[in-house]
């Protein structure tokens, strides 16, 4: 069901209330995947989801008016992007073969020191946009350096309907902004962090929120890193970075805090760990450095493709859940190629695979309804937002997908791929032969989101 039938069936879905018959397959709160083949699904006035539920077998009133039959089609949770960068989009794919440093010196600070408001007018729905496109309802980014550029990002985010966690980049060493002195960018950063906390965080009912977001311990001081850590703690906002991404960084960061026991110790004296916080990559860590994130609740975003385009290195994920920690998926574009989180998927399961295979690591691998919770219900956890979105359940918000899995990408040039009805070759379909195509809508709070 496609083009000008399906376009007619998706109008009626533009607004909530409404219900629609569609298969379901949802991670579950209490643990475990929910496969609903025939099911039905009715969004309430206020965006809720009110019933997630086999199709009822004797239900005449329910055939006839007022659902829409997007069968065989499937609704998804959301996906969640636990790290990109808004800015960096335009450089998505170029750059390859640099180690992080050189990559930021020579791609990503000149086109940050760019993106000012007119240019975030510009970019900011178009990266909304495409998120949607790719299946992705809540994201948690980075912005830029300068104030007004995030007025403009937060603004077009309200408009749109995206689910949004975005913070002000903060640095006050090897920075790009010269537009204020050395001496006064710590206080001039926290200032304006906190303004646009006052102006985002929690706006439009908790749908915008703000993460405090010093760039990484290279670039900030440990005056800047303490700050921000305070005002995240003051004001209950997010406190994202980056950590123990590459090697030459680490050596950089011990350089630079011959004090500190390893990097995440550098965190942990500032007082940035806890549940509030999000560590992007975390690809290198010790045991020590391991037990002392599991110890904080300190979250962590996987950016398994990233990490492949710019040789960073093998996060070893099942070491980290083992240690209790809670992980999600980021795109991490632009050193992660594009935004699907289907695709950080796969890349994270060939990452495993190789940890698996070639380290000869026997701790219990993640198979594709594995890697559906994660991009899903354990992103809502890592953002503590799980009783809210993440799964299809009764009672929680509708923040849902739709995917057609018989437009994935074809192996061959005819339609040779054999359809399946299980869930985990579904996923894994999803996962193995993404296409844009395939995402078909998504809702935030059962309103559906331009693509
Ligand atoms: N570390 C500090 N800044 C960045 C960034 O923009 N991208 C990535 N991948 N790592 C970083
Ligand atoms: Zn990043």
């Amino acid at each position: 069901m496609r083009s000008v039938q399906e376009k007619a069936a998706l109008q009626g879905l533009l607004r909530p209330p409404f219900t629609v018959r569609a298969q379901v397959i949802t991670p579950l709160s209490a643990g475990g995947t929910r496969h609903l083949p025939d099911a039905l699904v009715e969004i309430d006035r206020a965006g809720k989801l009110a019933r997630v539920e086999a199709w009822p077998a004797d239900s005449p009133g329910l055939a006839e008016g007022g659902v829409v039959d997007l069968r065989p089609m499937v609704v998804l949770p959301g996906l969640v992007d636990l790290h990109a960068h808004l800015p960096q989009l335009p450089n998505a794919g170029l750059g390859a073969g640099l180690d992080l440093l050189t990559w930021l010196q020579r791609y990503i600070f000149p086109l940050e020191r760019g993106f000012n408001a007119d240019a975030a007018r510009r970019l900011a729905p178009l990266v909304f946009r495409s998120l949607a496109a790719a299946g992705t309802t809540t994201a948690l980014l980075y912005g830029a350096v300068f104030e007004d550029s995030l007025d403009a990002s937060f603004a077009a985010a309200e408009e749109h309907g995206i689910r949004l966690v975005l913070g002000k980049v903060m640095m006050d060493r090897l920075r790009y902004d010269d537009s204020i002195g050395d001496k006064e960018v710590l206080d001039a950063s926290l200032a304006q962090s906190q303004r646009l906390i006052e102006r985002w965080h929690g706006r439009d009912g908790g749908r915008l929120r703000y993460a405090v977001t010093p760039r990484f311990a290279v670039s900030c001081t440990f005056e800047m890193l303490r700050e921000s850590a305070a005002l995240a703690a003051a004001t209950g906002a997010y406190w994202q970075t980056h950590l123990a991404e590459d090697r030459h960084e680490i050596e950089e960061v011990a350089r630079l805090f011959p004090d500190a026991i390893d990097y995440t110790d550098v965190y942990d004296k500032a007082g940035g760990l806890g549940p509030r916080t999000i560590l992007a990559h975390c690809v290198h860590l010790s045991d020590r450095e391991v037990a002392r994130l599991a110890e904080t609740q300190t979250r962590v975003a996987h950016c398994p493709a990233s990490n492949f385009f710019l040789s960073s290195g093998a996060m070893p994920l099942a070491r980290y859940l083992e240690a209790g920690i809670v992980v999600g998926l980021g795109s991490d574009v632009a050193a992660g190629p594009e935004l699907s989180i289907f695709a950080g998927m796969r890349a994270g399961a060939y990452i495993q695979s190789g940890v698996h295979t070639m380290l000869r690591d026997e701790r219990p691998r993640l198979k594709p309804l594995d890697w559906l919770r994660l991009g899903s219900y354990e992103g809502a956890r890592v953002l503590g937002i799980e009783q809210e979105v993440g799964s299809l359940e009764a009672g929680k918000e509708a923040d849902f997908i739709l995917v057609d899995p018989s437009v994935t990408a074809p192996v061959g040039r005819g339609a040779l791929d054999q359809a399946t009805d299980d869930p985990s070759d579904i996923i894994s379909r999803l996962m193995y032969r993404t296409r844009d195509e395939m995402i078909r809508g998504a809702w935030v709070r059962g309103r559906r989101l331009a693509t």
